[in-house]
This record gives C-alpha cells, sequence and structure tokens, in this order.
C-alpha cells in the first residue's frame, strides 16, 4: 500500500461506451483477460457466461436478458488500477450510462466497422463533450466487410464534433484482413484469427520501405505505404494534452472477438488515459489527493426481488481515502453515517472493503438515504456538481388505478425518482405526474415495481411531447409570461424548478425565437 497520492495516481477509472452490439461487452471481456481479472480464455463461449452472468447481476436482467445493472469491475494490470464502469447495454437505460459517465475520467468508445457511428454513439458522446471527457476510440470488427479506414475517420469526425487521429491503422478488412500498423511505435501487428489465445506476432518495421513487408503481407504493403504517407501528411503527430483536454480522440483499428488490437488499446491506454480528476463542488473545487474524504452517488441499484429488498448506492470517491466502519457526513440530511460492509464488485462478485481511494467506486448498502447527485464528506458542507438529470424523451402520465393506495403510489414513485429509474415532473392543476424516460422498458420496470414493493398499481397515458426543457430568464416578467401563456405544457420537476414540455422540436425552435429572453436547458444542471 502506497501513500494516499501514490494510490490515487495510479488509478483509471473509465467506461466503455458503444451502440448495442458494437462489441462493448466483448472487448470488456477481453480487457479482463488481459488484466487477469476472468481466466475463460474461449472466447465465443466466455461471451455467452458474460451475458448472462459476469456483470449482471439483477433480477430484472435475467428474466429479460439485457444489462440493466452498473457495476465496476477492477483489475490490476503493470502496477495500475483499472476501474472499468460498466454502462448497460440497452438503450432504454442510457440515462444509466449518462450518469456512469460524470463518475469516469476517460471513455473507451467501441465503434462497429461495418455500421459505423450508430445514434446511441452520437448521444453518448454529447454528454461526454459537456464535460470535456477524454476519448479513445476502438474501431471493432475489422474482420467483417467494413468501411475503409479513412471513411470511418471521416465519419467520426463529422458525427462526434471531435478531431480524430489514428494511432493505428488497418491493413485491409475483413477476409483479407492482414493486422494493424501501429503508427506510434513503427510496428506491425499481424493479424491470425484465434478465438482463444491472446498471443500475436509483433515486427518491428522502423522503414515502411523495407521489403521484409512485401514479405509479409504481399500485395497489400504498397496499399499501406500509402495509407500511411497520406496519414503522416495530414495528421500531425499525436499531442497527449489535447486528447487529455477532451479535443482530440485517438483511434485504435481491431477486433475484440478476435483479441485484436485489444492489448495496444489498453496499453496506451494505461500510459495515455487521465488519472483522477478534480471535481467541481458548490463551494470550490475538490483535488483527488487532498486528504479529506470526498465523493458521491451517481447511481442506485435496487434489488427488484423481494425477498433481498437492498439497495445500492454506487458511490465515487472524489478525493482522499474512504474507509469502512467510519462515521462520514451526508450533506443533504446533515447526518453522519457509517459503512460497515462497503463493497467492491467483480462480475456478479461482490466483496467487502476497508478502504478505496479518489477515483474509486464503492457500493453502499442502503435502506432509502440517498439519492443521486448526494454528497459525503469528512464534515465539510459542499455538494458536487456535473450530476445533472437529462432530458427524458418518452412522456406517460401516471394514473392510479387503487384509490386506496395513493399514498403508496406517490411515496413509490418519489422513491425510483430518486433511484433514477424515470423523472417525474408535477403540472398543476390536479397534481398530475408526468413521468419521463429515455425507453419504454422503464415504464414496465416501474409498473413492476410500483406493484411488488408498494402495493400501487398504476396504468400509463401515453403524451406525445417532444422533449422537456428546463427554463430560465434574467427577465422575470418574459418568464412568466411565458408561464402563463405555455401553462398547458409547463410543469415543475421534483425540486419546483419549472420545465417547458415541448410538443415537438418545430414548436420549441419557434418558441426559442418567440421568446429570445429565455433559456431553454437540456439538463437539469445550468
Ligand atoms: P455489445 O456489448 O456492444 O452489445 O456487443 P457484444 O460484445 O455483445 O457483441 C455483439 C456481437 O458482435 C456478438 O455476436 C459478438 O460476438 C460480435 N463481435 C464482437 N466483436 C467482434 C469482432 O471483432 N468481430 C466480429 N466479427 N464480431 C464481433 P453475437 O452473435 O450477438 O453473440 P455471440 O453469439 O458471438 O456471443
Amino acid at each position: 500500500m502506497g501513500t494516499i497520492t501514490e494510490e490515487i495516481k495510479r488509478r483509471k477509472t473509465f467506461a466503455i461506451i458503444s451502440h448495442p452490439d458494437a462489441g462493448k461487452t466483448t472487448l470488456t471481456e477481453k480487457l479482463l483477460l488481459f488484466g487477469g481479472a476472468i481466466q475463460t480464455a474461449g472466447a465465443v463461449k466466455s461471451n455467452k457466461i458474460t451475458k448472462t452472468a459476469a456483470s449482471d447481476f439483477m433480477e430484472i436482467e435475467r428474466q429479460r436478458g439485457i444489462s440493466v445493472a452498473t457495476s465496476v469491475m477492477v483489475f490490476e494490470y503493470n502496477g495500475q488500477q483499472v476501474n472499468l464502469l460498466d454502462t448497460p447495454g440497452h438503450k432504454d437505460f442510457a440515462e444509466d450510462t449518462y450518469r456512469t459517465l460524470t463518475a469516469v475520467d476517460s471513455v473507451i468508445l467501441v465503434v462497429d466497422s461495418v455500421k459505423g457511428v450508430e445514434a446511441q454513439t452520437e448521444r453518448l458522446m454529447e454528454v461526454c463533450r459537456m464535460r470535456d471527457t477524454p476519448v479513445i476510440v476502438f474501431v471493432n470488427k475489422m474482420d467483417l466487410e467494413g468501411r475503409d479506414g479513412f471513411d470511418i475517420l471521416d465519419e467520426l469526425e463529422s458525427k462526434l464534433s471531435i478531431k480524430v487521429q489514428p494511432l493505428s491503422w488497418p491493413i485491409s478488412k475483413g477476409y483479407s484482413f492482414k493486422g494493424v500498423y501501429k503508427l506510434y511505435d513503427k510496428s506491425l501487428n499481424l493479424f491470425e484469427s484465434n478465438k482463444t489465445k491472446i498471443a500475436e506476432e509483433i515486427v518491428q518495421i522502423d522503414d515502411l520501405s523495407n521489403p521484409i513487408l512485401d514479405d509479409l503481407i504481399g500485395q497489400y504493403a504498397n496499399e499501406l505505404r500509402q495509407d500511411v504517407e497520406l496519414i503522416d501528411s495530414v495528421y500531425d503527430p499525436f499531442k497527449v494534452d489535447r486528447y487529455l483536454k477532451g479535443e482530440l480522440a485517438p483511434v485504435f483499428f481491431g477486433s475484440a472477438m478476435n483479441n485484436f488490437g485489444v492489448k495496444e488499446l489498453l496499453e496506451k491506454f494505461l500510459e495515455i488515459a487521465p488519472v483522477p480528476q478534480s471535481r467541481e463542488s458548490d463551494k470550490r473545487e475538490i483535488t483527488p489527493t487532498e486528504e479529506k474524504f470526498s465523493g458521491f452517488v451517481f447511481k442506485i441499484h435496487a434489488n427488484i426481488d423481494p425477498r433481498h429488498r437492498d439497495r445500492i448506492a454506487f458511490l465515487r470517491v472524489c478525493s482522499g481515502k474512504f474507509e469502512r466502519n467510519k462515521f462520514y457526513k451526508h450533506v443533504r440530511l446533515n447526518k453522519e453515517y457509517k459503512f460497515p460492509n462497503p463493497v467492491t464488485f467483480m462480475a456478479q462478485a461482490k466483496s467487502t472493503i476497508e478502504e478505496a481511494y479518489a477515483g474509486d467506486v464503492v457500493g453502499l448498502y442502503d435502506t432509502g438515504n440517498f439519492k443521486i447527485g448526494d454528497t459525503l464528506t469528512e464534515g465539510e458542507a459542499l455538494m458536487f456538481k456535473g450530476i445533472p438529470s437529462f432530458s427524458p424523451e418518452i412522456f406517460k402520465e401516471l394514473i392510479n388505478k387503487d384509490p386506496m393506495k395513493a399514498k403508496q403510489l406517490d411515496k413509490g414513485i418519489r422513491q425510483l425518482t430518486e433511484e433514477g429509474v424515470a423523472q417525474v415532473f408535477f403540472q398543476e392543476p390536479g397534481s398530475r405526474k408526468i413521468v419521463g424516460t429515455v425507453g419504454e422498458l422503464q415504464f414496465e420496470v416501474i409498473n413492476y415495481r410500483l406493484e411488488h414493493e408498494y402495493g400501487a398499481k398504476c396504468i400509463f397515458e401515453a403524451k406525445s411531447y417532444f422533449k422537456a426543457c428546463w427554463i430560465t430568464s434574467t427577465d422575470v416578467s418574459k418568464l412568466e409570461e411565458f408561464k402563463r401563456i405555455k401553462g398547458n405544457n409547463i410543469v415543475q420537476d421534483k425540486e419546483g424548478r419549472d420545465v417547458f414540455i415541448a410538443p415537438s422540436q418545430f414548436m420549441l425552435d419557434m418558441e426559442k425565437q418567440n421568446y429570445p429572453d429565455l433559456t431553454f436547458h437540456f439538463t437539469s444542471e445550468f
């Protein structure tokens, strides 16, 4: 065990994000293999294990076969501690992913070489852009007849609004995929389709004009020479600080399923990815190496199995050292709590930990004291910023089906929204409740949980709204006028802030034009 500073400086906390099916699970599994965190090397088979058991620990997930839980996978590699925060694969749980992104210091984005940049990827990247999170792109499935490397780079730049720069370059693709040329150390990594071992053949080629290249990759040698010449003329040497500022995303090519290109991705990631970063609070900026502990809750995981009604609050440690059984201040409630069984996660296994350092994620058993964004400290009254609610995309009115259970319904929906399952907006007169989510599936989850956990019955009535925007203005009279005229579409969030529910993009654009003094925010933090 090193000093607090040494411990923090050897940590890398990140998430892998992708559009479903691009290969996030497969890549995660390969990284864990390299890290020695799992031993099952049969890629195809262990993929299945990953999908059905490892990294899934919630009943609903087993029922539906999709990942709704965000767990944390910890492994050591070359003296560094890697904290990989898993994100749900299903798009309906995107908000979970958005929140997880508030707890990481960097991101690896997986893109399918055949499908290119897909819708979900664009949205996830928008969230990364909000905090300038450094991103590394892994273009996966190069063993398929995907797109040309330059086409993919173009698409990444145009659709993700970030500059990209290849650090490795594919040699052909699909059936004729030969491997990648590592631009940063001028070596050739030759591809051998092999799902069961990690061995790769690496050849140092300092000068691409060397005829040995023709022996190794035959007809593709000249293509590679031309491509690299073009890359050298287009790109300046790679600058790590631009990556760290979130301005430039280095790009790697490979095939996760075949263990190809993963090791260089991991090693480069460990070399350049940021260590735990400072965070804004409402009082001051908190540096990770500060002696005193602080952290915030970014996710709450409820076990919907009625026999195990426990909730786990996931806390990102932001500074200092967290210790088991020590009293910490829950700032919002202004109360001291200690945690006898803080846990860390490895796939579906949980284990109790004694201590955790800035950058780590700890699971805290919770009986309902936490909500998303809550801060724990060693006494200082501060709240971390940057854990916003995002505008939902599907809206339904919650209608009570059992008047005798109105209280249970109220309590249930309030608690579920504090866990982040959905957002609820209130409309007067009549105390109507409009529930907003990013996916249809959440309504099923809410329905199920309200009934099983709170004994309340409800139905949802679909509303054809487009987006919820928090509205503010420096001109109070203008804001009041807008609220009066648009009364039917004005609601309040749980904190009582004004929200405009726009019926359509067209209407939203029009209101923005008509009310230039108003600001329309797409996240709850502004
Ligand atoms: P996800 O978590 O992003 O949703 O993707 P996942 O890893 O589950 O991968 C989606 C599918 O793509 C899987 O196939 C997986 O095997 C395949 N895949 C991942 N990496 C590569 C690659 O480098 N090349 C090719 N050709 N395929 C890849 P599946 O048929 O859905 O599942 P499985 O039966 O293979 O487990």
